[in-house]
């Protein structure tokens, strides 16, 4: 008796002796091959090696003629029962198991833990006020706020630049109107704090500022926070005791701090102040330009016209005040460097802070 598969040289015995009993063979082998494959690709392979173009059962109807003629009619018929057979076998495996492995598919698993879902986080630059904030607040500074859309009189008027003023080519103002602005920086809220409350002023004043600017390092809208503090003799020096401070809250103790003479409308003497290198070190790279240094804010002293501007004393008072950019302390802190990234919302880049 032959077990099929038959190897080539096996091939004339097995025709020799073939018949209705060969053909049931091969049918068993067939079902017994089936009862043990477990999927899709096993059956499918099963089908060709029995029913296909040269499977077994297709090789041994084609032989059919070489049998002697009285055996041709049963084994043919039988044959083409068998192959029937094991078609049908064959579908219905594969029903059977697009049936269960739909029904695993429903089926829930109520042991499995839950999913969890992605959680928000705060955007980087809302972090990085916060964190500025908490500096300040630390330091006895409270939380002041502005409009955004803000008359020209307090964006420019009440901080000694009058209309025409030459440094009101500085910034790049959207105008709303003839007298409105989109406020270019948060200075005005310095204003609108003093018009309301005598000295002592110690605020910090965080928010959204607009400018006609886009590339690299500017975005027609970016955040700024600003800090002003009045009282009876402040002097530059309260000016750099608290900037150090800060400075060293934020980066670390090394990293030092170089006040550069500027000019602002609203103050006088007015600074501009650059940190050491967070990159370098001070040693000179493209983040600082070679330079070994980073500007990052802009300060002064109250200029006295600003004071009178709101009816503070000048003869008892004096403060400094200052504003910063919070996307260049974020790109230093993270080493970032196109700030729009921050704008584009992309979930790959947000999700690392
Ligand atoms: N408002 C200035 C700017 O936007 C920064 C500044 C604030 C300078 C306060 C001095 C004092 O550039």
């Amino acid at each position: 008796m032959h077990i099929w598969p038959l190897s080539n040289n096996e091939k004339t015995d097995f025709f020799e002796s073939s018949n209705v009993e060969t053909i049931e063979q091969i049918k068993q082998e067939a079902l017994k091959a089936l009862a043990s494959a477990s999927d899709e690709e096993n059956i499918k392979s099963l089908s060709v090696r029995y029913l296909g173009r040269k499977g077994a059962v297709t090789q041994f109807l084609r032989n059919i003629s070489e049998l002697p003629a009285e055996q041709r009619p049963e084994a043919g018929k039988k044959a083409n029962e068998v192959k029937k057979y094991l078609e049908s076998a064959f579908n219905e495996a594969l029903k059977r198991l697009e049936a269960e492995s739909g029904a695993a598919r429903d089926r829930i698993d109520v042991s499995l833990p839950g999913r969890i879902a992605p959680q928000g986080i705060l955007h980087p630059i809302s972090q990085i006020t916060r964190q500025i904030c908490d500096i300040f607040t630390g330091l006895g500074f409270e939380i002041a706020e502005g409009p955004e859309v803000e008359a020209d009189y307090y964006n420019f008027e009440m901080l000694n630049i009058p209309k025409n003023h030459p440094a009101r080519d500085m910034q790049d103002t959207f105008y709303i109107s003839e007298d409105i602005v989109l406020r270019t920086h948060t200075s005005p809220i310095q204003v609108r704090f003093m018009e309301k409350h005598r000295p002592p002023v110690r605020i910090v004043a965080p928010g959204k500022v607009y400018r006609c600017d886009s590339d690299l390092t500017h975005t027609p809208m970016f955040h700024q926070i600003e800090g002003l503090l009045v009282d009876e003799n402040i002097s530059f020096g309260d000016l750099k005791g608290i900037l150090t401070t800060f400075v060293h809250r934020m980066f670390d103790d090394q990293t030092s701090l170089r006040f550069r003479p500027s000019f602002f409308p609203f103050t006088e003497p007015s600074a501009e102040v650059d940190i050491l290198c967070v990159m370098c070190r001070g040693k000179g790279c493209r983040v600082c330009s070679q330079t070994g240094w980073l500007e990052v804010l802009g300060s002064g002293m109250v200029h006295p016209a600003v004071f009178e501007n709101v009816a503070y004393d000048t003869s008892r008072y004096t403060g400094f005040a200052f504003g910063m950019g919070i996307e260049r302390i974020a790109m230093l802190k993270y080493g970032i460097d196109d700030i729009r990234k921050f704008f584009e919302n992309d979930f790959r880049f947000l999700s690392q802070f």
